[in-house]
Formats: C-alpha cells, sequence, structure tokens
C-alpha cells in the first residue's frame, strides 16, 4: 500500500476532508474516539488497509473509477480501466469525430472485450448518432456493462453480446471496432494487484497473443472497406504483431501511449 492509495481511499469511500486524511498519513492523530459509527468506520478501514498492504486494487475498495469523465462501477469486478486505455480511447474518438463531421448517418461501433464498458460508453457519451455493441466471454462484465449503462443514463444506443472473441455475434459489418483484449504473457513479471483482477481480462496464453491472434483471424468478416480498428497490446508486442497483420494484408500503423510504449494500433483492409 501507499500513501497516495490511502489518501484516495479516505477520501472517495470514506468521505474524510483533507484534514482528517492528513492528520492520519502525518501519523499526528490517534483515532481512539468512541463514537460507534467511527468505530465500525474504523474496522471497515483496518480491513481495507490490510487488503491494501495485499495489493488489492484500491479502486475495488472505492467501487469505482473515472475513464474520461465518466464513472464506471467496479462491483462486478471487471478489469479496471487503466489510463493507458484512457489515453488512446480518447484518440481515436478525436479521429472518429473528425472523420465524420458531415455524416449524419448512424455509426455503429463494436467495443469487442468490453469488460466494465468504460470504452464504449465514452463512445456513447461523445459522439452523437452511435450505436454501440458491447461483447465479451464473462458474464459479470456483462452485468458491469448493463450497470454502467443504466447509470450513465444510456437506455438507447447500444446491444450488448456475451460472445467468444467473435464467435456469438451476429454478422455485421462495423464502420470502427475498439479492442482492448487481455495480452498478458502467462509467465510475464507482473504488477500483484493483477493476481485480484478477473484472469480472463489479463491472460493472452504462452505468449499474450492467443486472442490477439483468434481476434484478427476472425475479423475481416465484420468489417467493410472502411473500417477502422483500435487494438490496445502489451509492451514489445509490436513486432509480434506486425508478423500477425503481414498474414492478412492489413494496413496498420503503430502508436505509442503517454509514456512512450508502443500500445495499440490502428488497422485498415485497405489504405489509410
Ligand atoms: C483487458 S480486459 C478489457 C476490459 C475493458 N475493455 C477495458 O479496457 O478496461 C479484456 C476483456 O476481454 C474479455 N475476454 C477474455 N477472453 C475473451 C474471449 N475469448 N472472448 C471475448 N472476451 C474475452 C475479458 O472478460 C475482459 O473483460
Amino acid at each position: 500500500m501507499n500513501k497516495r492509495e490511502l489518501y484516495f481511499l479516505l477520501k472517495e469511500k470514506y468521505n474524510w476532508n483533507e484534514g482528517k486524511i492528513n492528520n492520519l498519513l502525518e501519523g499526528i492523530t490517534a483515532i481512539v474516539e468512541t463514537d460507534g459509527n467511527l468505530k465500525e468506520e474504523i474496522q471497515e478501514l483496518a480491513k481495507d488497509i490490510e487488503l491494501l498492504n495485499k495489493s488489492y486494487p484500491v479502486d475495488y475498495l472505492i467501487g469505482w473509477k473515472e475513464f474520461l469523465g465518466t464513472k464506471i462501477y467496479l462491483q462486478y469486478k471487471p478489469l479496471v480501466p487503466r489510463p493507458e486505455t484512457e489515453y488512446w480511447v480518447e484518440l481515436a474518438i478525436n479521429t472518429i469525430k473528425s472523420e465524420n463531421k458531415k455524416i449524419l448517418t448512424n455509426i455503429n461501433v463494436l467495443d469487442i472485450f468490453c469488460g466494465s464498458g468504460c470504452i464504449g460508453i465514452s463512445i456513447i457519451k461523445k459522439i452523437k448518432n452511435v450505436t454501440v455493441t458491447f461483447s465479451d466471454i464473462s458474464g459479470n462484465a456483462l452485468k458491469q456493462t448493463r450497470y454502467n449503462l443504466k447509470q450513465n443514463n444510456i437506455i438507447k444506443g447500444f446491444n450488448v453480446i456475451k460472445s467468444d472473441v467473435f464467435k456469438h455475434l451476429p454478422k455485421q459489418k462495423f464502420d470502427y471496432i475498439f479492442a482492448n483484449p487481455p495480452y498478458v504473457a502467462i509467465r510475464a513479471e507482473v504488477g500483484k494487484e493483477i493476481f485480484h483482477e478477473p484472469s480472463k481480462a489479463i491472460w493472452g496464453g504462452d505468449d499474450g497473443l492467443k486472442i490477439i491472434r483468434t481476434f484478427l483471424t476472425n475479423l475481416k468478416d465484420f468489417c467493410h472497406p472502411k473500417t477502422k480498428i483500435f487494438m490496445e497490446f502489451g509492451e514489445d508486442q509490436n513486432e509480434d504483431i506486425k508478423n500477425i497483420l503481414e498474414n492478412y494484408g492489413y494496413v496498420f500503423e503503430f502508436h505509442k501511449d503517454q509514456f512512450g510504449k508502443w500500445r495499440y494500433i490502428s488497422i485498415k483492409l485497405n489504405t489509410f
């Protein structure tokens, strides 16, 4: 546990004010108040601190995470949305906006591997005339997506479908596809917090590319000639992904994240 996590926990879950938090963090105040509620709160806080010390994600304790200005709830424990994802999704949304300035027809977007729904929900909130299909193999992820849609007062303009990659999706051509698949290699060194997140959201087989391969192999059936695809991948996977893509004749560009690491790719069937 670090001080920053504890600070967020106390602020967002326990609604403590700055003074009280700082007193605790600086060790000035021993919390010995006898008020019944406070005792319960302190007991709960002690449990939370124990969990933080075991690298349990602070965002699960708080119960939500902000993603592109939207509150994304996490009570069904999907993958915690990451700032690296937020970064490329914002850029991709700007691309869609600039490519569709004059188009008034509906834009069809697929948020495959949707998890909490953070990507598709941001798209619905930021782009007019859009229909988003959310899909994931995990029932909990889909429950979370539905919950987050409801919490954000989104009642139309979406479908939620349980599917193993593309297998159970109706044959449809999407205008844009957003994909953040599980891509961590089984033996990769990872932070301890990852072991508290759903394994399906993280692991991509021996080389991390198992789900990515299935995705790229079946992608064409869901694309028309102008479809644009954005996909996140793990650090150092760009060369392997390049090799896979060259087998399919796609046109693609790799992009770096906010930390200067190759992190996502945009793909088209033909030219950009
Ligand atoms: C890295 S998480 C991405 C979650 C969310 N889109 C985000 O960016 O925070 C990957 C998601 O893929 C889902 N998933 C794993 N294997 C899958 C498969 N074979 N078919 C469909 N979804 C799968 C997991 O359940 C998980 O929700």
